[in-house]
């Protein structure tokens, strides 16, 4: 009798209800007068709020949305499954599913409104278009002094990129961001491996630049270990001239079933079949209307945002983004990354990481010379250039800056 069963769980929630919808109201209220309902640090310099278009149907997206059953504002279900029968769920799990099932107003999610938002703009960029650089981190970022010579190269580039850093709460800071960083920061949760934290980082980061600037036409995902291989304009003409997203999208990779059944041997059925399922490097750049894509999803997000049983599969932000496009648009993307890592007789999960000693010229010039894998193979007669590369160690960054203006920046 006194442990909590499900009714009396949904009792107790119901009872909270009138206490959700004076909050809710409140909030939305205070929204209509600030963006500060986001509670983003970094100011949002437009008018754009979940006021514009409050009605507004997603009309270019709708065939889309309908063919793969997406309806906004719909609730979604979750179902967790092992061995092809629900798994009881246990009484957190429960509140979860309760909550989830709710009406999106009476959830409290503060991404909620930023992600409603994100979803109404428009897919088409305003000029000049923009270049948003998001750097997902959990640190303070190593290579800043590099970035900042970068994005400082050429006075007149500055109205052609914007930067957001999602960075993790739970670390500590102990210099605050700043130069070109200073007040780019998002209102950022905690991310971790083996968990969907880190593509939820990213789909946060594509809607608040989605929502920042109008003029972001590609958004790139950028990793603290991560250098610049060439100069802004270099990398702002390749990323713009393609109208297409650079996704790496592999499918029959090995790991692919385990991956695919790391919730659960039956967990993505039925939205997503294993002959569907992609693998790719986590590190991507996409479109503006792939974003909004992105952020509007939330039937496959449902299934990649599910909790894994198996944790040594459990890669979201490499199966994520791949799986979603080729399923949605695989025409609209180059089905590769343009972010250079190197795998080279590794074992353990993690891409090499250069050290200090190795970092020089010729370093550079092997990355630069390299191409990146198409796909399953078909490159189409591709030959794109990489235009970052990871992962450096953090005493590589003096290196680096010796050679910044006279080989990294020179194209
Ligand atoms: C923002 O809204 C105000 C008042 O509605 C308007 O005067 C201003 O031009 C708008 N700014 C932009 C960038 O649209
Ligand atoms: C949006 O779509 C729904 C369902 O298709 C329809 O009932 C509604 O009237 C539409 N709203 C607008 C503003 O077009
Ligand atoms: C990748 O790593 C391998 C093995 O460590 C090395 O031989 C190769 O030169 C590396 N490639 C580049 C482009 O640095």
């Amino acid at each position: 009798m006194l442990s909590p069963n499900p009714l009396s769980l949904l009792c107790a929630l119901l009872l909270c209800l009138p206490l959700a919808i004076f909050f809710t109201t409140d909030t939305t209220h205070t929204a209509t007068t600030t963006p500060i309902m986001f509670h983003i640090p970094m100011p949002l310099p437009r008018n754009i709020s979940i006021q514009e278009n409050p009605n507004k149907n997603l009309t270019s997206l709708s065939p889309l949305l309908s063919s793969l059953n997406i309806q906004d504002d719909k609730p979604h279900k979750v179902t967790t499954r092992v061995k092809g029968r629900p798994i009881k769920p246990n009484q957190k799990q429960l509140s979860t599913l309760l909550l989830s099932s709710l009406p999106s107003p009476l959830r409290q999610n503060p991404d909620d409104a930023l992600f409603k938002a994100a979803m109404r703009v428009k897919s088409k960029p305003t000029r000049p278009k923009k270049v948003a650089f998001m750097f997902l981190t959990t640190k303070p970022l190593p290579f800043a002094p590099l970035w900042e010579s970068y994005f400082n190269q050429t006075p007149t580039s500055k109205n052609l990129f914007n930067i957001y850093v999602h960075a993790d709460p739970s670390f500590s800071y102990h210099a605050p961001f700043s130069g070109v960083f200073s007040n780019r920061v998002i209102s950022s949760q905690s991310t971790r491996r083996f968990s969907p934290t880190l593509s939820a980082a990213a789909r946060r980061l594509l809607a608040h630049a989605l929502v920042d600037d109008m003029s972001n036409s590609v958004f790139v995902l950028i990793s603290p270990s991560c250098i610049p291989l060439h100069s802004l304009k270099f990398t702002y003409h390749v990323l713009l001239r393609q109208g297409k997203s650079f996704v790496e999208i592999l499918a029959n990779e090995e790991t692919a079933y385990d991956r695919w059944a790391a919730r659960g041997p039956h967990a993505m059925l039925p939205e997503v079949r294993l002959e569907e399922f992609r693998v790719g490097s986590q590190f991507w750049a996409l479109t503006r209307r792939h974003a909004r894509l992105v952020v509007s999803d939330r039937v496959l997000w449902s299934k990649f945002d599910a909790p894994c049983v198996r944790f040594d599969s459990c890669y979201p932000e490499e199966n994520y983004f791949p799986t979603l496009l080729s399923m949605w648009d695989p025409q609209g993307c180059v089905p590769a990354t343009l972010t250079h890592v190197n795998w080279t007789g590794r074992v353990d999960g993690h891409p090499r990481t250069y050290e200090a000693w190795e970092v020089g010229p010729e370093l550079i010039r092997r990355m630069r010379e390299d191409r990146p894998r198409y796909g399953d193979g078909n490159s189409d007669g591709r030959s794109d250039p990489f235009l970052f590369a990871r992962k450096f160690a953090p005493d590589a960054l003096q290196p680096l800056m010796r050679i910044a203006n006279g080989v990294i920046f020179r194209d």
